[in-house]
């Protein structure tokens, strides 16, 4: 295993999202990254070299022409110190100079002169973004093998709307980690190992008889396609999952369960873990009453009425634990109306850290389908997210939650 230090030279461009990479910085330094920063000029507009230093807990380096840096450290040198270089927010002007070539100041000439990989975040207007020479520049910085994450789509800083926000700095760590998780010769792991990560999925089946259970719609797609993101991130995965017919994730435990009492025991039997996600689809009730025998038609044309009682919530049992707790706990929120709203109420009822919501309404196509529109629903925020397959929906839950995960460590 490679124990060297971990650290990346973080490229600060002149945009209104510079203010996101101080953020960034001091997420990368509570993952064990250290960070040496570069502030363009224009970018120096926009957050000031003190602050950049300060949370870097390094020097900045801001001029090309700064003699004294020169003599310390080259710009070359500067460019290899780290193991990856980060561009964030990369402009329409840098991400220009990258395709181009051009190297007329320290940011794009260390760009020009490093031997390691790069990874850039864009950043500006949307119009900007759509711009044909932008979608050219970064059709090139692909093929030239210059990694991304985002733009994000959302509102603008200018009062537009669409593809060009920067992505959460989260998810900027997220890509960073998951760089190290595959990249870095001789570490063969990713930001989730040696952790644990507990996920529900799929229906509960509530048994009314031998033969007849209450079951809902559930595919238990999206708790498996998680399953395999958090392996893929290097975690321990134990998914306590209802019956479905998913071919298990390699490398995922299985723990079959039938009804929501089993899957309980199941999740507590699993802890303490690090991260527990409740995706299942648990049915909020049960049979009072549940027939030992097949139940007849007797020929008198009477029905047989059901008497329901409630199921343990799971969710909201781990959310209260005192002790074992999840440092982070995962709620889904499955609704048909008032999605935002609803999710918020089940975020406080249930304790949940953070709670990903979704219309399951039946135009939405959601349930059973592969496809899903989410929402993250923290304490003080709301996050929405395009419509993507539930596995890309998967695969950035997990990078967000690992992030999350590692801030609150
Ligand atoms: O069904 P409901 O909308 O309340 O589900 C919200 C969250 O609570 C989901 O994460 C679901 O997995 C969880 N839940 C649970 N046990 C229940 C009901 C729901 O863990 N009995």
């Amino acid at each position: 295993m490679n124990t060297e230090p971990k650290r990346i030279l973080l490229i600060i461009g002149g945009g209104i999202a510079a203010y996101k990479s101080l953020e960034l910085i001091r997420l990368c330094r509570k993952a064990g990254i250290a960070v040496t920063p570069i502030l363009t000029r224009a970018g120096a507009e926009f957050v000031t070299p003190m602050s950049v230093s300060g949370l870097a807990g390094e020097e900045v380096y801001t001029d090309l022409f700064d003699l004294t840096d020169e003599a310390e450290m080259g710009h070359i040198q500067l460019s290899r110190i780290a193991d990856l270089v980060v561009a964030a927010p990369a402009t329409a002007d840098l991400i220009a100079k990258m395709a181009a070539g051009l190297a007329n100041d320290l940011a794009s000439t260390a760009l020009m002169a490093t031997d390691k990989p790069v990874l850039i975040a864009p950043a500006m207007n949307v119009r900007m973004w759509q711009h044909p020479a932008t979608q050219r520049n970064i059709a090139t910085l692909k093929q030239d093998g210059v990694l991304f994450t985002g733009p994000d789509e959302g509102d603008m800083a200018c009062g537009e709307y669409g593809p060009g926000r920067m992505s959460e700095p989260a998810d900027i760590l997220a890509a960073i980690m998951r760089f190290y998780g595959s990249h870095l010769p001789g570490v063969p792991h990713g930001p989730l190992t040696g952790r644990k990560v507990v996920i529900t999925a799929g229906p509960t089946h509530e048994p009314i008889d031998p033969v007849r259970y209450i079951a809902n719609r559930s595919s238990g797609k999206q708790g498996y396609a998680l399953a395999e993101a958090a392996i893929a991130l290097g975690a321990e995965v134990a998914l306590v999952s209802g019956p479905v017919h998913l071919p298990v994730p390699p490398g995922v435990e299985l723990i079959q369960v039938e009804t929501a009492r089993e899957m309980l025991a199941a999740v507590g039997g699993e802890l303490p873990c690090d991260i527990a996600i409740f995706c299942a689809a648990v049915a909020d009730w049960r049979t009072a009453a549940d027939a030992k025998q097949k139940m007849k038609k007797d020929g008198s044309g009477k029905v047989p009425s059901l008497e329901l009682t409630e199921n343990p919530d799971i969710l909201k049992t781990i959310g209260h634990l005192k002790k074992h707790r999840p440092p982070l706990v995962i709620g889904f929120a499955a609704e048909t109306e008032n999605v935002i709203v609803n999710a918020q109420k089940k975020l406080k009822a249930k304790a949940a850290d953070l709670i990903v919501a979704n219309d399951v309404s039946h135009e939405s196509g959601v349930m059973g389908g592969s496809q899903n529109t989410v929402h993250l629903v923290g304490k003080d925020d709301v996050e929405s997210w395009d419509k993507m397959s539930k596995q890309a929906v998967a695969r950035k839950l997990m990078d967000r939650f690992a992030a999350l995960y590692i801030e609150r460590a």
